[in-house]
This record gives structure tokens, C-alpha cells and sequence, in this order.
């Protein structure tokens, strides 16, 4: 088929075009979730913890159901609180800026993403990169050298939004825990994709965004801690909760410590409602199927001249599913083939660095970065199949 049947055929097969940003955000949202934000919209659109009247309880009420929903989704301990903030990057933030100062050491992996290094940079705290192994992972066995008297906390990235690669997350933060360091998980790019356990992943403060693989809006996210772990940071936001009004300090308790200002109610409907969907698939089935797309789309992208994925294309043990292709020289530039994949062919990637240069130095991807193709749990095998012969007619320029 030639260049202009291809296009044709794409476009008229996939007249809405290819979307294929997953891991940047849920390009499409399941059954429910736009209905729930708009009900959250429509009449008396009550705050929470603030007014005396019992619309409000009940606006409360769906806000502590989804924090029990959340708690057990990530299979947190039962005294553990979800925190809601605007994103995972504001979680990250929280969490970092709340333990972490000038004079502190932090261990982080190779795969972390701007919303840790540029915020360790800020603080001017001191990092160490955890030396990874072939797919880019980071070795648990190279952890315990880079603890120093001054470290403070580890900081790791769950799965890569590069390559989809996972960190042995367990085995490091068991060893962190021995030396009382604090352990920070970014679930952004797993969860809702892998199952994540904040119990077996011996985490102290699991943070997560609504809007990847939860499904949820755009605006959304949070982090999970103890009032234990609670109590060792200090808070990011201040400002009013609706609580303890007298007093001019934020309230220790959680989820108050944390959450100044009015929370993004809508969101959470909607973020709420999607859990809700979620809770009625089978997502180790959802994640198999985005996998078998992904592997097949990295193997025929990797027999392409001038191609080669990061992380590799070992799909034999746990990954997302995340395809990142590096171009040689000669194969061209990434930005270009993104440009031409959307104006040719309606197919949506991402393409350059993508907020994370760290990971891209450790997996071999740069300075040029990537073009990036990430599935999601409504990707088609057929979806998977015109990415790959759009792209193969990009590279052999046919
Ligand atoms: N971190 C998101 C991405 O990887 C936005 O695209």
C-alpha cells in the first residue's frame, strides 16, 4: 500500500483519529465520569467542612467514600489517609518539601521525572542516582552504598513515563526502611495499569494522579500516609481547612495538615466515578491486552532501520504500557515524525524529552528524546497495527 492509500485508509477507519498519549493523560474517559462532574455542577454546588447545612454532609460524605475507595484500591494500611491536591506533581512536592531541606540527602532512581529532580534542584538538596541496570531499572543492589549519615529519603518512581520500565520499588524501600529513611512512591505512570500495594510495596507515602490510568479528570490527585508519616512533615499549602479556625497553624491532623483551600469537588466526582467503573473490570485482562498492543507495536517498530526503543523490548516481566522509539541520525527527527504521524495519519503520540531528562539520560534516549506511544485501557489491536505501519511508512519514507 502507498503512502497516500495508507493515510486514506487510517483516516477513513479511524475518522476520530488514534489517540495514543495514554501515559500523558487518559485521552478518553469511561462511562460515568463526565455525568458525574456536570451532577457535581448542577444545583447547589456545596463546599465541604465549611457550611452549616446538610447538603454539605452529603457533599462530605461522597469525599470520604472516595478516600476509603482510594485507601483500598491501593491497598494502603487501614490507618492510612488519601491527601487530595491538584496532581501527582503537587503530591511530590508536598511530600518532598514537607521532609526535605538544603543541608538533606535524598536516593532517588534513574527513571525520576522533573516532578522529583527539579524539585530536589529547588531546595537545593544533594541526590544520588540509584546506578540501574540494563533496562534502565534501578539495582537494588547498588542502594546501600549511597546511604549517607545526612540521607533523609528516598525518592522512586513506580513505572517510567518513558519506557513503561518498573523499578524493583519493595526490595529498595525494604532496605530504606532499615536506616528510618522516608519512602516516597510516584505511582503516576502505574496506577490503574499495574496493581499497586502500598503495603507490599512497604511504602510511606504513595503518591497518585486522577487523571492517567484512574481515569479520572484532569486536576486531580493526591498522596497516602499515616498520621505517623504525617507527623515528620511539615505542610506545604497553608491556609484555611474549615477546621480548628482559632488557631493560626494548620491543624496536625489529617487529611486538614495537608489540604488548605477549597478542594476541586467536581474533579473528585468525576475521579470517584471512574474508580467506580474501574472497580467493575478486570484489570489484570485490561492490562494484558494494552501489553500484547504494546509488545507487538515495539518489535515490529524495533525491525524498523534506525529505530530502537528504551528500556528494551523484554516484556517478560512487569511494565507499562509505555513505547518509547529512539531515532538514529539517519532516521530522522523525533519532533518531525510526531508532526507527520498526527497531520498525515491522526495519530497522537508524544514526542522530545518529556519532562524527564534524567530518565532519558539513563536510557540511552539522549538529548533527542523520543516519539512516544502509550496505550490505554480503550486501544485496539487495530489501533496498535496503523501506528505501526504509519510509522514504518515515516522511517523507509514511502
Ligand atoms: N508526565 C506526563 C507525561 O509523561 C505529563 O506525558
Amino acid at each position: 500500500m502507498n503512502g497516500e492509500e495508507l493515510r486514506e485508509r487510517i483516516h477513513r477507519e479511524f475518522p476520530d483519529g488514534i489517540y495514543l498519549d495514554w501515559a500523558c493523560t487518559s485521552g478518553i474517559k469511561p462511562p460515568g465520569c463526565a455525568e458525574a462532574v456536570y451532577r457535581a455542577l448542577c444545583g447547589t454546588t456545596s463546599n465541604i467542612n465549611r457550611g452549616a447545612y446538610s447538603k454539605e454532609n452529603q457533599a462530605g460524605m461522597n469525599i470520604f467514600l472516595l478516600r476509603e475507595q482510594l485507601r483500598l484500591f491501593f491497598d494502603a494500611p487501614e490507618d492510612a489517609v488519601p491527601v487530595f491536591t491538584a496532581n501527582v506533581t503537587q503530591a511530590l512536592d508536598a511530600a518532598i518539601r514537607g521532609s526535605v531541606g538544603p543541608e538533606d540527602h535524598v536516593i532517588i532512581s534513574g527513571l525520576e521525572h522533573h516532578a522529583v529532580t527539579r524539585t530536589l534542584t529547588e531546595i537545593g538538596a544533594d541526590y544520588s542516582v540509584i546506578p540501574a541496570r540494563q533496562d534502565g531499572s534501578a539495582d537494588p543492589e547498588a542502594f546501600e552504598a549511597l546511604v549517607r549519615p545526612e540521607t533523609k529519603a528516598v525518592v522512586l518512581n513506580h513505572a517510567s513515563n518513558i519506557s513503561g520500565t518498573v523499578n524493583p520499588v519493595s526490595g529498595i524501600f525494604e532496605k530504606a526502611g532499615r536506616h528510618g529513611l522516608l519512602r516516597i512512591l510516584d505511582t503516576a505512570q502505574s496506577a490503574g495499569s499495574l496493581p499497586v500495594s502500598m503495603t507490599k510495596l512497604n511504602t510511606d507515602i504513595l503518591c497518585f494522579t486522577g487523571h492517567k490510568g484512574l481515569l479520572g479528570p484532569q486536576g486531580t490527585g493526591g498522596m497516602i500516609l499515616t498520621q505517623e508519616t504525617a507527623d515528620r512533615l511539615k505542610p506545604f499549602l497553608t491556609g484555611g481547612t474549615g477546621s480548628e479556625s482559632a488557631v493560626y497553624t494548620m491543624p496536625e491532623f489529617l487529611p486538614d495538615k495537608f489540604e488548605a483551600g477549597t478542594l476541586n469537588l467536581p474533579g473528585l466526582a468525576g475521579l470517584k466515578a471512574s474508580l467506580d467503573w474501574i472497580g467493575g473490570q478486570d484489570l489484570r485482562k485490561i492490562h494484558e491486552r494494552e501489553m500484547d498492543i504494546a509488545q507487538k507495536f515495539a518489535s515490529a517498530a524495533e525491525a524498523l532501520p534506525g529505530l530502537s526503543i528504551a528500556g528494551g523490548t523484554d516484556y517478560s516481566g512487569e511494565r507499562c504500557p509505555v513505547v518509547s522509539v529512539i531515532f538514529d541520525e539517519a532516521a530522522g527527527d523525533p519532533s518531525d515524525a510526531a508532526a507527520r504521524l498526527d497531520e498525515d495519519y491522526g495519530i497522537m503520540t508524544r514526542s522530545g524529552l518529556h519532562c524527564a531528562p534524567l530518565a532519558h539520560k539513563t536510557l540511552g534516549s539522549w538529548p533527542r528524546g523520543t516519539v512516544r506511544f502509550s496505550f490505554g485501557p480503550f486501544t485496539t489491536p487495530e489501533e496498535g497495527r496503523a501506528a505501526t505501519e504509519a510509522l514504518a511508512q515515516i522511517v523507509n519514507r514511502t
